[in-house]
């Protein structure tokens, strides 16, 4: 047999495994969530998107997932993801690298960093590149601190921006996607809407086609990334924007580009702007 005909018996099989079944049931889309701050609101769902918008409802992934599961994200206190963001609250308040200090001797508290997360990734026209949250902190260690950057997609990383991701919740994401950005933008939906791997699959064709279904027993969201990063049942850790991309290319047995690369933060850029006027959630609850 040829390997083009076994590659593509193998995307039929495979396809045939995945297929799409209609969900039941009513959504419910009310997560306030308790804080050591008091309650906080989250919009979970946007009737009417931005103008040009390809959705036609814009839905929090947190809406799609078992009562269990949102049950865990309705308090801090109940939040498996918290204990990530108090090791970081830890590194946040310990001094590293040759210079000796920590980020709280020159940024303060956390919350000196609300609204952040909810315009990233951005165009920074001092750098004259496009930054994500990720890109920020390692910035700050490797020019301010004398540190080594930490892994991208790493747990230290990941628990740092979850942090300072936190301290945005509630906020409305907001990037913008027009000026320098355009053209990272333009990439992003480029990678979007192309099939690849051997299901010969885009994002587009799960996320925006077919979310609300199962998935064999999983229930399909938008794939939005407002609640990045986020806690996962299935590996009890928290889960990087990038780390998730890459498990969903994998899972249709592509070959993911690397956490941190070029394109996953064009990706990144333009699944951030799908999901404008959702809040901000970190750490979320899925599994
Ligand atoms: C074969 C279907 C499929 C394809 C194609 C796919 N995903 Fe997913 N994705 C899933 C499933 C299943 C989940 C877990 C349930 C859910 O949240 O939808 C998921 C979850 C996600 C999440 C987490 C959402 C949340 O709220 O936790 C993001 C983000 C995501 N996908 C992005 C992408 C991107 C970007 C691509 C394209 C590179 C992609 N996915 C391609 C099936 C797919
Ligand atoms: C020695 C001082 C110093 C230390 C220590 C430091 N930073 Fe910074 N950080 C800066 C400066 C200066 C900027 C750039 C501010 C600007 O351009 O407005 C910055 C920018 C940032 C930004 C982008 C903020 C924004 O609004 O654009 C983030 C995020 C950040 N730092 C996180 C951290 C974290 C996390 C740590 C600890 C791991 C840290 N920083 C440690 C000085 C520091």
């Amino acid at each position: 047999m040829k390997k083009t005909t076994r590659t593509a018996m193998i995307g039929a099989f495979l396809a045939a495994s995945l297929a799409f079944s209609a969900q039941a049931g009513g959504m419910n889309t009310e997560l306030v969530i308790d804080t050591d701050n008091g309650p906080v609101k989250i919009i979970t769902h946007v009737k009417n998107p931005p103008k040009g918008s390809p959705l036609s409802e814009l839905y929090s992934g947190w809406v799609f997932r078992s009562k269990e599961t949102q049950a865990l994200e309705t308090d801090d206190f109940d939040n498996p993801g918290m204990i990530f963001v108090e090791q970081a609250r830890d590194a946040w308040n310990t001094p590293d690298g040759t210079v000796g200090k920590s980020c709280a001797d020159c940024h303060g508290d956390p919350s000196s960093m609300k609204g952040l997360r909810t315009v990233l990734p951005r165009w920074d026209a001092k750098l004259g590149k496009l930054m994500t949250l990720e890109d920020y902190v390692n910035e700050s260690r490797v020019k301010y601190m004398g540190a080594k950057p930490w892994k991208y997609g790493g747990g230290q990383l990941t628990a740092m921006v979850a942090l300072i991701s936190m301290q945005s919740r509630g906020m409305p994401v907001n990037v913008k996607t027009d000026g320098p950005v355009r053209k990272f933008w333009e990439l992003g939906k480029k990678l979007y809407y192309t099939r690849v791997g051997q299901l010969d699959m885009a994002c587009s064709n799960c996320h925006e086609d077919n979310y609300g279904k199962y998935i064999r027993a999983d229930h399909l969201s938008q794939g939005q990334i407002n609640g990045f990063p986020a806690y996962r049942l299935k590996n009890a850790k928290l889960n990087s924007v990038h780390g998730r991309f890459k498990g969903c290319m994998k899972n249709i047995r592509a070959t993911p580009y690397k956490v941190g690369s070029d394109e996953f933060k064009a990706l990144e850029l333009y699944v951030a702007s799908r999901g404008n006027g959702l809040s901000v959630e970190a750490p979320s609850v899925r599994n």
